[in-house]
């Protein structure tokens, strides 16, 4: 069947733009697709910085950076990926836009032994895969943020995904991205952000019943059990529109309290206040 070396990642936000970058790094052929060309450009130079900030700490050479970009190819057009072996979608975590990237990119891999890999956070991949001709080709792979730096992809095979799929994914992320994979059942949330999500909400409602304030809150878990960062600059880390996203998938498969996003998010969501993309979340950040 031939090793993996064509290569699409669809959607090029935070997680879709590390995804890209870790490909390029890897030595693979990268196509990045976007809605249009000024979404394209965004998401190119969010790898530029991405790459330049490895240059500015040293980790990479500017030769380096320069050869990851020269493998990277930019398109607003899902037609463009008919050669592509494996395409990693990394689009917002909705429904209808994930449903719109699936059938197209079903329609136009050629390769019948093409892989389709979703790195949603909570949908049920089985409910993606469904979408396609090809549900034995489809399986999760969930990356974690910021993509460059966090070690774990979460592998998730439905039903029906053939296990020569999941062998061939988990082969993928691990010899030729370097990363470690843990297989997860297809249940909302998988096993990372089934266990992280309840922390961090219940992280908002502490700071909406008066308990403590964001400072304390994060100080609390980063220098009480040693987190790298406490549960609120997390947040806005990972995006409140996603968190509360992802809150809502697993609250919708589960029925459980535990995973209602609470007001607070709701309301920070409405204001447009998402974290540290829209410079205001929890914290203020500048530039
Ligand atoms: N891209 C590339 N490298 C980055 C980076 C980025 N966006 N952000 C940080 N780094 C690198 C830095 O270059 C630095 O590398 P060095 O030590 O070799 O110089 C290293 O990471 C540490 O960075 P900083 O010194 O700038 O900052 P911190 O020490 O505070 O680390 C952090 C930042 C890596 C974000 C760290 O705080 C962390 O790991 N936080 C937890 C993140 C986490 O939990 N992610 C999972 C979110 S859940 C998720 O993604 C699932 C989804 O479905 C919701």
């Amino acid at each position: 069947m031939g090793e993996i070396s064509k290569v699409g990642v669809v959607g090029c936000g935070l997680m879709g733009s590390g995804i890209a970058e870790v490909c390029a790094r890897a030595g693979l052929d990268v196509l990045v697709g976007e809605i249009n060309a000024e979404a394209a450009a965004a998401g190119k130079a969010r790898v530029t910085a991405s790459l330049d900030r490895g240059v500015r700490s040293g980790k990479l050479s500017e030769d380096d950076r320069d050869t990851a970009l020269s493998r990277l190819t930019f398109t607003s057009d899902l037609g463009d990926f008919t050669d592509r072996r494996l395409v990693i979608e990394a689009v917002a975590e909705q429904l209808e836009v994930k449903t719109a990237t699936l059938t197209t990119l079903d329609k136009v891999l050629e390769s019948p032994e093409a892989i389709i890999a979703s790195n949603t956070s909570s949908i049920p991949i089985m409910e993606l895969a469904a979408l396609t001709e090809r549900p034995d080709h489809v399986v999760g792979v969930h990356f974690f943020n910021p993509v460059p730096v966090q070690k774990l992809v979460e592998i998730i095979p439905t039903q029906l995904t053939s296990d020569d799929v999941v062998e061939r994914a988990t082969a993928f992320v691990t010899t030729r991205l370097g990363k470690t994979a843990i297989r997860a059942r297809d249940r909302s949330g998988f096993v990372v952000n089934a266990l992280l999500v309840p922390y961090l909400i219940s992280a908002v409602r502490m700071l909406e019943s008066g308990t403590a304030s964001a400072e304390d809150i994060d100080s609390g878990m980063v220098l009480g059990c040693a987190h790298p960062m406490g549960p609120l600059r997390l947040l806005d880390l990972i995006g409140l529109d996603t968190a509360q996203s992802v809150a809502e998938s697993m609250y919708e498969e589960f029925k459980e309290p535990l995973y209602a996003p609470p007001p607070l998010l709701r309301r920070m969501v409405a204001a447009g206040t998402l974290g540290r993309k829209t410079g205001r979340g929890f914290y203020i950040y500048d530039g």
